[in-house]
């Protein structure tokens, strides 16, 4: 498998240096010495979940003591998206003081979009903010949860709500993790990869559609461009509209108003990309219903998902109801009037804020099986 050029971005000054290399969490102890700003880190706070940590934890906390950065202490979170809650984020608050990690110390997120969404929020605010290292290992965290700097946890009154921007000084992306990735959590991801094409490039969705077969097989140059591009894509939005100020942050919202919706409601039984699917679908039919996207690229878009086993249908139905109070509480709402990404075409995103209750309960209800 190639190798890709680690890349520096900035973010709202902060430099992020992330590097994407097969079997790069080998190294972790000496890139994070490399990459940390002010000398080597005095204490690392390994964050994992209770399935990954059986398979990379003792390699990354042996790779931390080879290169010099001694894992001080670790926590494996339950996996799956109930951990990203107050109780969570409570109990590991309690670590870091029992076991008396200061300031000086780097928090490592190794995991999927849950550890890094739980152990940034904890970076971000423990003792104000100490450095963190995300070392993603789904393709959902690779593409999307690790690169801009964003975390949360959620409240019963809804998912992502409470959070913050902490920018992780390094992120390290070792591909061989997706080899023991459930085939679920790999397609799931898609949906994001897929929703990055929709608002940059038609070039971008022809490549996925040129290549589902390599991409499921996680064939090695495939799967570095795969994730290159997708980085690509969402670092270059977050680096012009870093704290989502200017709207153009927003677009990476695309699929995810009625996605987050349908996921809060569904008490979790699917996974954020397979939500994300469905409410791409929802999106595209709006933007068709709103005249602004044509019928034949809303159904290659659904043929697209359906190639990757994304849903484009919601099978147990939730009522509209349910749905659209879910999606006034959505922090993405102004004023209690959602915010609506749209597409004018394929590569070219819209955000709207005048989008009839109406139209909004009939996008979600096209994709009710
Ligand atoms: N902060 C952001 O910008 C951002 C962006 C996108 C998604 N997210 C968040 O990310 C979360 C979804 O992330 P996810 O899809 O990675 O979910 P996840 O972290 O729950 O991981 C999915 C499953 O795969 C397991 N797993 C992880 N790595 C594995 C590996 N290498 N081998 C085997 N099993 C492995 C996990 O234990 C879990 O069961 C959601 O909460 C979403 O809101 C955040
Ligand atoms: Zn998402």
């Amino acid at each position: 498998m190639p190798v890709m050029n680690s890349l520096r971005y900035v973010f709202a000054d902060q430099p992020v240096d992330v590097t994407v290399e097969v079997n790069i969490l080998e190294e972790l102890g000496s890139l994070i010495r490399r990459s940390m700003p002010g000398g080597s880190p005095l204490r690392v706070v390994l964050i994992s979940d209770t399935n990954v940590w059986p398979l990379y934890g003792e390699r990354t906390k042996q790779a931390l003591r080879q290169g010099g950065a001694e894992a001080a202490c670790e926590w494996a979170i339950p996996a799956g998206e109930t951990s990203k809650s107050w109780a969570a984020a409570g109990e590991l608050f309690q670590f870091l003081a029992d076991q008396h990690v200061g300031r000086d110390a780097v928090i490592v997120a190794l995991g999927g979009g849950v550890v890094s969404d739980l152990a940034g929020f904890v970076a971000a605010t423990w003792m104000r903010g100490v450095r963190l290292v995300i070392c993603p290992t789904t393709l959902e965290a690779d593409i999307d949860a690790a690169i801009g700097g964003k975390n949360a946890i959620n409240i019963p009154g809804g998912k992502n709500l409470v959070g913050a921007f902490h920018q992780p000084f390094l992120i390290a992306i070792d591909p061989a993790c997706l080899t023991t990735l459930p085939r679920r959590d790999l397609c799931s991801a898609m949906a994001e990869s897929i929703k990055h094409a929709l608002i940059s490039s038609v070039d971008f969705l022809e490549w996925h559609e040129a290549n589902v077969d390599p991409i499921l097989a996680l064939d090695g140059p495939v799967t570095m461009k795969l994730i290159e591009e997708n980085i690509r894509i969402k670092a270059d939005i977050v680096a012009r509209d870093t704290t989502e100020q200017t709207g153009l942050r927003a677009l990476l919202n695309l699929g995810h108003t009625i996605g987050h919706a349908i996921e809060e409601c569904c008490g979790f039984t699917l996974r954020h990309g397979e939500c994300v699917s469905l409410g791409l679908v929802a999106a595209c039919r709006l933007s068709r219903r709103l005249g602004m996207l044509d019928s034949a690229s809303v159904e290659r878009v659904e043929r697209l998902l359906i190639r990757f086993s994304l849903p484009t249908r919601l099978e147990d139905p939730i009522e509209s109801d349910r749905i659209l109070a879910a999606m006034r509480n959505d922090k993405k709402a102004r004023g209690g009037s959602p915010q609506f990404v749209l597409l004018e075409g394929i590569g070219r995103p819209v955000v709207r804020g005048d989008i009839t209750e109406t139209a909004i309960r009939e996008a979600y209800e096209s994709v009710l099986a």
